[in-house]
C-alpha cells in the first residue's frame, strides 16, 4: 500500500508499547483489505495531551495500552455502556472530532471462549483480580455465565467479586469451586517464568475448558497440563487476535481478515 495525503492514521498509545504486536496485526489486516491506512506506536506518558493530539491531527482510531487505560476516560467525550461498566478503555474512535471510547478486551474474551464452548449458566472461575480479570468478567456476566474470582489478595479479589455480583475463593481453592471454564488472567507462567502455574495441575479437572490470557508463550504449563488431561483450552492469541477484530471493524467498517492477523501474530511469536 503506497502511502499518501489521504492515508488515515491509526495508533496504539502506551508505555511501554515498543512490545506491542498489535502494529503487526493491524497493518497487516489493512494491507489485506486494502484499506489506505497506517497503525503506528507511540510511546506516551502525558495521556491527556496526546487525547486532544487524537482530535487536533484527526487520527482516526488508537488503541490503549497500559498504564492509560483508566487514566484516559476523563479526556473522551463518550464511553460505550461495557466500557463505562468495566471502567477501563482499550479502544478509541473518532466521529468527526467525538472521541468514544470501548474495552474490546471484554469482547475478544467473550468471542475466544464463544468459539469454543456456550457461556450462558456456566460456572466461570476467573484467576486474578486486575484489569484483565474486570474485562472478561464483565464479559462473562453480560453472556448469562456465572463467575466466581479466585485472587492471591483477598481484598482486591473481593472488590472485583462484589462488582461483579460473583463469589470469592482464595486462589488456593479452586478444588472447592464448581468450575466448567477456568480462565487465568495473572502474568503467571509467562516468559520467563515457564515452569510456573498460577493453580496445582491436581486440581484441574477433563470435564473443564481451559483457557489462559498469556501469549508468550503461546502454550504456557496451564495450557499443556490442561491438554495433557484432555481438557478443551484456549489459548491468549485467540483474545487478543479478536479485541483487534472488534478495533478494525469498529474503524474500517469492514470486515477484518481473522486468519491474516492471527498469521501475523503467531509469525511474530514464534519468530
Ligand atoms: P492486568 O491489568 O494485566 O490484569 P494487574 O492489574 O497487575 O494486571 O493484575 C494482575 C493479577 O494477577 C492480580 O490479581 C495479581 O494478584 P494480587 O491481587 O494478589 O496482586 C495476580 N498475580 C500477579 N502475580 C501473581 C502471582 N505470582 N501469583 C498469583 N497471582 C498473581
Amino acid at each position: 500500500m503506497m502511502l499518501n495525503a489521504d492515508t488515515v492514521l491509526f495508533a496504539v498509545l502506551g508505555d511501554p508499547v515498543s512490545h506491542s504486536l498489535s502494529p503487526v496485526m493491524h497493518n497487516q489486516a489493512l494491507s489485506d483489505v486494502g484499506y489506505n491506512g497506517v497503525y503506528l506506536a507511540f510511546r506516551v506518558k502525558d495521556i491527556g495531551k496526546v487525547v486532544s493530539g487524537i482530535k487536533a491531527l484527526d487520527i482516526k482510531g488508537a488503541s490503549i495500552t497500559i498504564p492509560h487505560k483508566v487514566s484516559v476516560i476523563p479526556f473522551l467525550d463518550e464511553l460505550d455502556d461495557t466500557a463505562e461498566k468495566i471502567g477501563a478503555v482499550n479502544t478509541i474512535i473518532n466521529r468527526q472530532g467525538v472521541l468514544t471510547g470501548y474495552n474490546s478486551d471484554c469482547l475478544g474474551a467473550v468471542k475466544a471462549i464463544s468459539e469454543k464452548t456456550a457461556i450462558k449458566d456456566k460456572d466461570v472461575v476467573i484467576i486474578g483480580a486486575g484489569g484483565a480479570a474486570r474485562a472478561i468478567g464483565f464479559g462473562i456476566i453480560s453472556e448469562g455465565g456465572r463467575v466466581t474470582v479466585l485472587n492471591r489478595t483477598v481484598g482486591k479479589g473481593e472488590k472485583l467479586a462484589r462488582d461483579l455480583g460473583s463469589e470469592f475463593q482464595h486462589i488456593s481453592n479452586l478444588k472447592k469451586t464448581k468450575c466448567q471454564i477456568l480462565i487465568n488472567t495473572t502474568p503467571v507462567g509467562m516468559i520467563p517464568d515457564t515452569d510456573a502455574m498460577p493453580v496445582k495441575s491436581d486440581d484441574l479437572e477433563k470435564t473443564m475448558v481451559v483457557m489462559d490470557v498469556i501469549y508468550n508463550p503461546l502454550k504456557t504449563r496451564l495450557i499443556k497440563e490442561a491438554e495433557n488431561i484432555g481438557c478443551m483450552t484456549i489459548d491468549g492469541i485467540s483474545m487478543f487476535v479478536y479485541q483487534g477484530v472488534f478495533q478494525f471493524e469498529l474503524w474500517t467498517g469492514k470486515k477484518a481478515p481473522v486468519e491474516v492477523m492471527k498469521k501475523a501474530v503467531l509469525k511474530r511469536i514464534t519468530s
